[in-house]
C-alpha cells in the first residue's frame, strides 16, 4: 500500500510575517495520520519553517539544488548538502517552470535529483506536457521522455527513494485541472513504464498530481488508482483549503 503524499510548492511566494503566519495556520490544522504532508517554502524561508514547524508531521523541502552535492564555488547556488543541514527532506526537481523559464534541461535535472539523493534527500520528480504538446497527441511520449532520461542515467533504483509528480503545464496555476480520468491515464502510463524496468520499484513508487488541485476537485483526483497525492501551488499558500486538500487524501 502506497502512503498518501500532500505537498505544497510556494513557489517564490511569502514574506516572514506571511510565512509565519501560514505556518502557524498549518499547526492547527487537524491533520490525518495517514498522509505524507511535505511543504516547499522559498529558500529563504527554509530553516524558519523548519523551526517553526519542530515537533509537527510536516516536512520540509526545498524548490530547487544546485547540481553538486557538496560546497564549493558556485555563486549564488545552494547544496543539496546544505539544505540537508538546514532540515530540508526533499527537493523539488525539474518542475516546468524551472524547465521552460530558467531553461534547465535534462542533463542539468539528472545531475540535480543524483545531488539530492547524494545527500540523503528525497527527489519530488516534476513531469508534464505543455497544452501544444497534449493538443499534438504527444503527452505520454513527451511525459515518458522527461522519465526514461532520469531512468536511463541513474537507473531505475534511482526512484525508489523518490517521488514523482506529473504536472501538465496548462493545469499549472491556470484554475484548469486534469480530469480525474486525464491524470490517471497519464499516471496509470507512468506507472506501465517503471513496471517494465521493475515491477516492484513500480508498485511502491508515489505518483502526485499537481495542476489547479483544490479542496473541492482533490477527493476526485485522489480517489484514481494510480494517483497517490498532489502536489499543490497557489492553494497551498491557504492553511485551511491546503488543509482540506491533506484531509481529502486521508479519505
Ligand atoms: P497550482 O496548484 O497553482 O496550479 O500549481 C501547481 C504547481 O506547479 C505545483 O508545483
Amino acid at each position: 500500500m502506497r502512503r498518501p503524499m500532500v505537498a505544497g510548492n510556494w513557489k517564490m511566494h511569502g514574506t516572514r510575517a506571511s510565512v509565519a503566519e501560514l505556518i502557524e495556520g498549518l499547526a492547527e490544522q487537524v491533520l490525518p495520520s495517514g498522509v505524507d504532508v511535505a511543504v516547499f517554502p522559498s529558500s529563504l524561508h527554509v530553516i524558519p519553517v523548519v523551526e517553526g514547524l519542530q515537533g509537527k508531521s510536516i516536512s520540509v523541502g526545498a524548490q530547487n539544488c544546485a547540481h553538486e552535492a557538496g560546497q564549493g564555488a558556485l555563486t549564488g547556488e545552494i547544496s543539496s548538502s546544505q539544505l540537508a543541514d538546514a532540515g530540508c527532506k526533499l527537493v523539488l526537481v525539474g518542475h516546468s517552470e524551472r524547465r521552460q523559464i530558467m531553461g534547465e534541461g535534462d542533463d542539468v535535472l539528472i545531475r540535480k535529483f543524483a545531488a539530492a539523493q547524494a545527500s540523503g534527500l528525497t527527489p519530488v520528480l516534476c513531469i508534464g506536457e505543455t497544452l501544444e504538446e497534449r493538443e499534438a497527441g504527444k503527452t505520454l511520449e513527451v511525459v515518458g521522455q522527461q522519465l526514461d532520461s532520469v531512468i536511463v542515467a541513474l537507473g531505475i533504483n534511482a526512484l525508489v527513494n523518490a517521488v514523482i509528480a506529473y504536472e501538465p503545464v496548462w493545469a499549472i496555476g491556470t484554475g484548469l485541472t486534469a480530469s480525474p480520468q486525464q491524470a490517471q491515464d497519464v499516471h496509470a502510463a507512468i506507472r506501465a513504464q517503471l513496471a517494465k524496468e521493475n515491477a516492484e520499484v513500480a508498485q511502491g513508487v508515489r505518483l502526485l498530481y499537481g495542476g489547479s488541485v483544490k479542496a473541492a476537485n482533490a477527493v476526485e483526483l485522489f480517489g484514481m488508482p494510480d494517483i497517490d497525492g498532489g502536489l499543490i501551488g497557489g492553494a497551498s499558500l491557504n492553511a485551511a483549503e491546503f488543509g482540506a486538500i491533506i484531509r481529502a487524501a486521508g479519505n
